[in-house]
């Protein structure tokens, strides 16, 4: 249930010192469209399956797209994921693309992959945008990009493939990944541990698993977005049914134990705020807000239309008049939004035998009736 009182939502001191208010500060915003990856048509795709050797067309079936409120939505597992997958999401997640990559250093990921991986899976691809530069990155790989819809380009790199693909089905993967990377699926998962422990059965021992998710819940440092503001109601209202629909809104904080639970090593996180708007004073948070300004414009008509419609009963008139008020808070200088984006990476042990071993001496120690054993602690006995 959304807080029904006015107390302002305030955030500890660490993540505020990257957001200095710029008093100064105009807009500006420099819209700069990225190419259109999704002007092909999509019946042109031609998939060919990881689970097996042969060679498919899309079926038409997976083509039969919704329509529901003006927008259009997968077809593949119908109705599991709520944002929809038309021209105008696309455009939404080319620029989420560009804000992400900026907000880790304009670049692509982190983690110490080596500089001739060979093979890197991209899951829940979106339009394919990291797979495509990934791949021109890396010649040296052959990358994967699986997604529930054919919103990818036909024209792409030679080394980089998309498969129509739920990514919570049982993996069947022929050979293991030097990456994988998992970006923006908030929203998405219903089972992130499961998710996460297919992601370690299928990197190579030695390779990296990288995350990087959201918690979406808008706050602010200096109390200046309440719960009165549509903004705040419109985005509690939004995880409220997303958490109904049983898909999480909020992975990011989680990331980090779901990967040591799930026997990474080496496991790191960064937390990287997201300001709404070019408020800040520090010229890349100010840079990033005008990105993220973009893409909520662009993008909140998608995340909020079926979640509400769908999970709350509103009427699509409801929503779009909540949304005409969302987007005049947004548009209001006084109010100094943000979000958390997690950055997780980490990577599988070398050696396989660790995390084999450590679930039999977790077993033999619970079975002995300790009420709980760490993996360092084990780690620890093992290396003495
Ligand atoms: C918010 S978009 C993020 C796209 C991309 N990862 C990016 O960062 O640009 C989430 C994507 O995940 C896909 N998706 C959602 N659930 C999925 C599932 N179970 N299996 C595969 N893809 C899924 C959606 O179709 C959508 O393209």
């Amino acid at each position: 249930m959304a807080p029904n009182n006015d107390a302002p939502q305030t955030e500890p001191v660490a993540a505020q010192a990257a957001l200095i208010v710029d008093d100064d500060e105009e807009i500006a915003l420099l819209v700069i469209r990225e190419p259109d990856l999704t002007s092909i048509p999509v019946d042109a795709h031609e998939l060919k399956s990881s689970r097996n050797s042969t060679s498919t067309s899309i079926t038409s079936s997976i083509l039969k797209y919704h329509y529901e409120n003006g927008r259009r939505y997968h077809a593949y597992r119908a109705g599991s994921y709520l944002m929809p997958n038309d021209k105008q999401a696309s455009e939404h997640l080319d620029i989420c693309h560009r804000m992400m990559t900026i907000a880790i250093g304009n670049c692509l990921h982190v983690s110490p992959i080596g500089k001739n991986p060979e093979r890197i899976l991209d899951i829940g691809t979106g339009t394919g945008a990291w797979a495509i530069e990934i791949a021109d990155q890396y010649p040296s790989a052959e990358v994967l990009g699986n997604d529930l819809s054919a919103i990818q380009p036909m024209i792409v790199p030679q080394n980089v493939k998309f498969e129509i693909d739920d990514v919570e089905a049982d993996w069947a993967f022929s050979q293991p990944f030097d990456l994988i990377h998992s970006r923006y699926m908030c929203m998405s998962i219903a089972d992130w541990p499961r998710l996460i422990r297919q992601m370690h059965q299928n990197v190579k021992p030695g390779g990296w698993v990288e995350l990087f998710d959201c918690d979406l819940k808008y706050r602010s440092f200096d109390g200046s977005l309440k719960p009165k503001h549509a903004l705040y109601k419109n985005e509690e209202l939004v995880i409220q049914g997303s958490e109904k629909h049983g898909r999480d809104p909020c992975p990011g904080a989680k990331l980090k134990g779901w990967m040591q639970d799930a026997g990474f090593v080496n496991v790191k996180e960064e937390i990287i705020p997201m300001p709404l708007g070019t408020w800040p004073k520090d010229p890349k948070m100010k840079e990033i807000g005008a990105w993220n300004l973009l893409q909520f414009m662009e993008g909140v008509e998608g995340w909020t239309m079926a979640t509400l419609t769908r999970l709350h009963g509103w009427t699509a008139e409801e929503v779009k008049v909540q949304l005409d008020q969302v987007r005049a808070d947004v548009k209001n200088k006084q109010i100094h939004a943000y979000f958390n984006m997690h950055l997780v990476y980490g990577q599988r042990a070398e050696s396989s035998a660790l995390p084999k071993m450590y679930v039999c001496l977790r077993k033999a120690f619970f079975g002995a009736g300790m009420a709980a054993v760490s993996r360092a602690s084990v780690e620890d006995t093992l290396s003495m």
